[in-house]
């Protein structure tokens, strides 16, 4: 069984990626992944990922949605990470390493440039649709790789709801808006989750299923993932002219929400998690849907 991959890069990368590869940022999406993978889990056993299954997990980071599906498809099962960023995968492969998980491997390749010679049951992925430059392409070269049966499953955001449902708190919602006015400057895409729906069928996929979970909470733990953005998103900020001084000083701002979020008695969201997925039509389907198209031409 070989998975082969054109483009490898083998330098440390200096990727144009929005959230930068700081151990900082690292750390934010472990623990992140933590507070989330409940939703995730639910997603990924409701699209069908189980025992056995050969999966691709695109964009993964320090390699926690590989990990939560390592323990689904469990030992007679496969999971291959694809990340461009060698530290990420670095340190990707020690908590595997440490978690005793033989069923994980990770390759450093950017998503667009996979090839592989055994189909994959699934493929999945989770925030990494809205960095891509050209997702519909991306997702059209990933679906063939993907059997025909096969399930594809992503977790992406909206931030229309999210950025409602801070209206009522002023400073955690202009942070809320800086992070939000970033993405939108730099070409990330805080609307992906939704946008799947018109996406999945421009590429000949079935409409989706689809659902958005938002997990809520009032804690430093959970309102420091957002705030930890703002510090990882610094630089974007000021190359995209976004004004982070509105938020005050960045050594206090954790303390400032979490004084906001406690008087105001009530919790705060984080990011609304958009689910998707779909089957690949089988073989059958696909020919007999052609036969039909063409009939009726
Ligand atoms: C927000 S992180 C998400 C990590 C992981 N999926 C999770 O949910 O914890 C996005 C990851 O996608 C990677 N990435 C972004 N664009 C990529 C591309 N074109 N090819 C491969 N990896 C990419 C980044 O390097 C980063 O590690």
């Amino acid at each position: 069984m070989t998975t082969t991959f054109a483009n490898e890069t083998t330098s440390n990368s200096n990727f144009d990626y929005a959230l930068g590869y700081t151990n900082g940022e690292h750390d934010r999406l472990i623990r992140q992944a933590a507070r989330i993978a409940p939703v995730t889990e639910r997603l990924f056993r409701e699209a069908g990922i189980g025992p056995g299954q050969r999966v691709l997990d695109l964009g993964s980071g320090v390699g926690d949605v590989a990990m939560l599906v390592g323990g689904l498809v469990g030992a007679s099962g496969e999971v291959v990470g694809i990340e461009r960023d060698a530290n990420s995968i670095a340190r990707a492969r020690a908590r595997v390493n440490l978690a005793g998980l033989r069923n994980v491997s990770f390759t450093q390749s950017d998503v667009s440039h996979i090839v592989s010679d055994q189909p994959f049951d699934a493929a999945v992925g989770r925030f990494i649709l809205m960095f891509l430059p050209d997702p519909v392409s991306a997702l059209r070269s990933l679906t063939k790789l993907v059997r025909p049966g096969g399930v594809l499953v992503f977790q992406e955001p909206s931030w229309v709801p999210f950025l409602a449902f801070g209206a009522r708190l002023p400073l955690w919602s202009r942070v809320l808006g800086a992070i939000h006015e970033t993405f939108l400057r730099s070409g990330v895409n805080p609307e992906m989750g939704p946008a799947l729906y018109r996406i999945f069928q421009e590429i000949g996929l079935p409409a989706p299923i689809m659902h958005m979970e938002t997990p809520l909470g009032s804690d430093a733990d959970f309102t420091s993932l957002i705030c930890d953005l703002v510090g990882s998103l610094k630089p974007l900020a000021q190359q995209h002219g976004v004004a982070f001084e509105v938020l005050g000083d960045i050594e206090t701002l954790q303390d400032r929400i979490q004084a906001e979020v406690a008087s105001s008695n009530s919790v705060v969201g984080f990011v609304p998690l958009v689910g998707v997925w779909s089957r690949k039509p089988a073989d059958g389907q696909r020919r007999e849907q052609t036969s039909a198209e063409s009939s009726e031409g």
